[in-house]
């Protein structure tokens, strides 16, 4: 039998009805950790909910709640910490990517929704639970993503608020060192999750558009959401000497060289 990893211990995981946020539910809850999870999709968080409790080891409960509303944002935390006492790991997770644009076709609404969405929950998450997380020395793990460091196509909103999500990390994880609390964050490339097949499917061909996907990984995949969960209990459990890093759950995606001239080539017409 392996050995439970989390036991007992409680971890706040945002967004995690399905994709990424699932993924980490799964992993602590198979981990002996007690579980609070939330989303804005009642159905799905009550199913995975009554799943992982008839399974086990560890326990989940599910909230609702929308996480761009502060109030809710309070009311999830306090819940937390009603049920079980405790907070030893937040994993801010919950976050959107929207369909491709230039600048052209984003509105300045467009992006302050995002901010609310992406970044300011991730901020209100943190500073809810710092105060629970200080007295267990504890840990935050903020899903960021790849393109903070690498840019993308058509998605100057999503990118800006993954960069401030892992500068964030960073700045945080200075001011609550001296409470041995750590902040990291993950940076993964391409998981597949809903939103990942969503992405693809508003593409005009979206089978190539997966390969493509699988492709720009050197291992020729696309990753999954098991592994995500995985890499996060290893930042909460075992990485007592990491604070402020970002680990890549990549697969090699930001190495080498590849075609990347986006220059509109010359032809003998114009
Ligand atoms: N899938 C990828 O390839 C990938 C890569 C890099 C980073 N990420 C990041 O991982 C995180 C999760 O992405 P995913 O692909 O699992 O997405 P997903 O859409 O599959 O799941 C998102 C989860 O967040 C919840 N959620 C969304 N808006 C909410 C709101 N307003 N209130 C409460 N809950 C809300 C959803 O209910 C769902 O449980 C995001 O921050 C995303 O930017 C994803």
């Amino acid at each position: 039998m392996t050995s439970l990893r989390y036991k007992d211990k409680v971890a706040l995981v945002t967004g995690g009805s399905r994709g990424i946020g699932k993924g980490c539910v799964d992993v602590f809850v198979e981990n002996g950790a007690k579980v609070i999870f939330c989303s804005n999709d009642d159905t799905e968080g009550q199913d995975l909910e009554s799943k992982l409790n008839s399974k086990g080891p560890g326990e989940a409960l599910f909230i609702y709640g929308d996480v761009t509303q502060e109030s809710h944002i309070k009311k999830i935390v306090e819940k937390t910490v009603e049920k079980f006492g405790r907070i030893d790991c937040l994993i801010n997770n919950a976050g959107t990517h929207p369909l491709s644009h230039t600048i052209d076709e984003f509105s300045a609404e467009d992006f302050r929704k995002l901010l609310d969405l992406n970044l300011i929950n991730y901020f209100l998450f943190s500073k809810y639970s710092l105060p629970h997380l200080r007295k267990t020395e504890g840990s935050i793990i903020n899903i960021s993503s790849l393109v903070n460091q690498i840019g993308q196509a058509q998605a100057v909103t999503y990118v800006a608020t993954k960069g401030a999500i892992t500068s964030m990390t960073k700045a945080l994880a200075i001011d609550e060192a001296k409470y041995n609390v750590r902040v990291n964050s993950v940076a993964p490339s391409s998981i597949w999750t809903p939103l990942l097949d969503d992405v693809l499917k508003s593409v005009p061909n979206p089978l190539e558009a997966k390969q493509m996907c699988a492709n720009s990984q050197l291992l020729g995949r696309i990753g999954t959401i098991e592994e995500v969960g995985k890499a996060c209990l290893f930042l909460a459990s075992d990485a007592t000497f990491c604070t402020g890093i970002e680990l890549n759950l990549t697969a090699g995606a930001e190495l080498n060289y590849g075609i990347k001239n986006m220059r509109k080539q010359k032809t003998s017409a114009n």
